[in-house]
């Protein structure tokens, strides 16, 4: 049995990659606040837990209820994928709200942290196949007005990567973590964007255009890319562009 804990099931990419990695013997949790109604909702491998990853604060007896239920003895493999991620604030960071300006952090890059750090301490003992993917992005590096906060937020989650990369070594027990950018894919991340208002969004238009002149990927392709990245040979603590 792979167990496999993802974050951001409810709609686009984490939807994807839950749905092409069901399988018989593979346990799917799906951490999101909305549930689903499709495929996902209908299988006996998949559980959904209800959960704002902007409350940081719960998130430890989250791990710790979690790892309290699963069944260790028939485990081969256990994965963290951190998918879950906002793009708002879309604004000059001046004009920013400062509630959306703290959700973006907690979410796209507290979350994953503490997520990470209670799955390498829960799985410490663990002599198996355990792996962590954080989804970036390439506006890590790719820097456009109105997206500081949330450039910020990857590019902190890339950084976290390679340093525990590093931590985390080539030796027995080692979890192997990798960044993943998975370039522009069509979602509703990708419609907010194109859709804010230019006004305070001066980036708007590119994402509109981008959309235009069929520069998105499926979410369903992406996620092909990631789960092979995740089952292939991972090189540790990289920082990986999946685009083209
Ligand atoms: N789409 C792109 O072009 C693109 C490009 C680069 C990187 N990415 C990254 O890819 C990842 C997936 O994005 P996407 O495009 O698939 O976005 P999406 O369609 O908007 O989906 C975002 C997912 O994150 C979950 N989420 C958001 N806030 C949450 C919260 N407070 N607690 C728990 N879950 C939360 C949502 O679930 P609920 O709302 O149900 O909670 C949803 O399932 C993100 O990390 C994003 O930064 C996307």
């Amino acid at each position: 049995m792979k167990v496999f804990l993802i974050t951001g099931t409810s709609r686009g990419l984490g939807q994807a990659i839950a749905e092409q990695l069901m399988a018989p013997d593979h346990l799917l949790l799906c951490i999101s606040r909305n549930r689903n109604e499709d495929r996902l909702a209908q299988s006996d491998n998949v559980r959904h837990i209800p959960f704002d990853l902007n409350e940081t604060d719960r998130i430890e007896s989250l791990m710790q209820t979690v790892f309290d239920c699963l069944d260790q003895s028939k485990l081969e493999g256990i994965y963290l994928i951190n998918n879950a991620g906002v793009v708002a604030p879309l604004s000059n960071v001046g004009s920013g709200d400062p509630g959306a300006i703290a959700a973006n952090i907690h979410i796209n890059l507290l979350a994953p942290v503490l997520l990470a750090s209670l799955f390498i301490r829960h799985t410490k003992e663990m002599r198996i196949d355990k792996r962590i993917i954080n989804i970036s992005s390439g506006s890590a590096q790719n820097l456009l007005p109105g997206m500081s906060v949330y450039s910020a937020s990857k590019a902190g989650l890339d950084v976290f990567t390679r340093s525990v990369g590093i931590e985390q070594g080539e030796g027995p027990g080692a979890v192997k973590i990798a960044s993943v950018w998975p370039g522009m894919v069509d979602t509703a991340l990708q419609q907010e964007a194109r859709t804010r208002d230019s006004g305070q969004f001066a980036a708007a238009e590119l994402f509109h255009k981008a959309k235009e002149s069929g520069m998105l990927t499926s979410p369903e392709r992406m996620a092909g890319k990631v789960i092979q990245l995740l089952f292939g040979e991972m090189e540790q603590g990289s920082v990986v562009d999946l685009f083209g």
